[in-house]
């Protein structure tokens, strides 16, 4: 029996995004994010589990000082399709009220979660609250979102590797893959 990702690696052709062009471009990011809160130490805050190397990654390139937290929220169950609904699993640790705050995504789909976010942290009012995301797919957005920084425009279409799982599968891939069938 192959694994999961040995049948994705054997097809280099579903090779969306490699991962020379995800550091080149998350290098990018962060020189702009550093120029941007120059001055001040923002919380950075992980949505996991999908953001969990691009937020590795991003934080080592920052040149400024900055905090880190967590939080986790569910809305997709295993299916590759968005239930629309969004949970928080787990709280931030930290105060965020009067900080700049920066939330890292790995990717917006429907915008269902940026939006629940954005209204949900801003309750504790940040004195500025924005978001970076990996990815942002094309055409897929069902309600009207802001994101601030943006890593790569990509086609609507399902993708894994680089944090983002396939039923929890496949997100420790260095580049990103159209997951084009799940019965192979
Ligand atoms: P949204 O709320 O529909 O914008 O979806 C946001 C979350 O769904 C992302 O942060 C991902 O965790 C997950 N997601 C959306 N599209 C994909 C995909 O193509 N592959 C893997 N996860 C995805
Ligand atoms: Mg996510």
């Amino acid at each position: 029996m192959t694994s999961k990702i040995q049948q994705i690696m054997a097809n280099p052709d579903n090779v969306l995004i490699s991962s020379e062009s995800i550091q080149q471009r998350v290098r990018e990011l962060a020189q702009q994010i550093s120029d941007d809160y120059r001055g001040t130490v923002p919380v950075l805050v992980c949505v996991l589990n999908g953001s969990f190397l691009f937020f590795a990654d991003l934080v080592r390139q920052l040149t400024i000082d900055c905090e880190v937290d967590f939080l986790k929220i569910s809305s997709y169950g295993n299916s590759m399709t968005s239930s629309g609904r969004v949970k928080i699993l787990k709280e931030l640790d930290c105060h965020i009220e009067g900080r700049d705050v920066l939330v890292v995504e790995d990717i917006i789909d429907s915008g269902l979660s940026v939006n629940f976010l954005r209204k949900w942290l801003s309750e504790s009012r940040p004195k500025s609250l924005k978001f970076v995301s990996l990815l942002v797919k094309e055409g897929a957005a069902v309600v009207e979102y802001e994101c601030e920084y943006i890593g790569f425009k990509i086609p609507n279409k399902f993708v894994v590797g680089y944090g983002l799982d396939y039923a929890q599968l496949l997100r420790n891939l260095p580049e990103i893959y159209v997951m084009t069938s799940t019965d192979d």
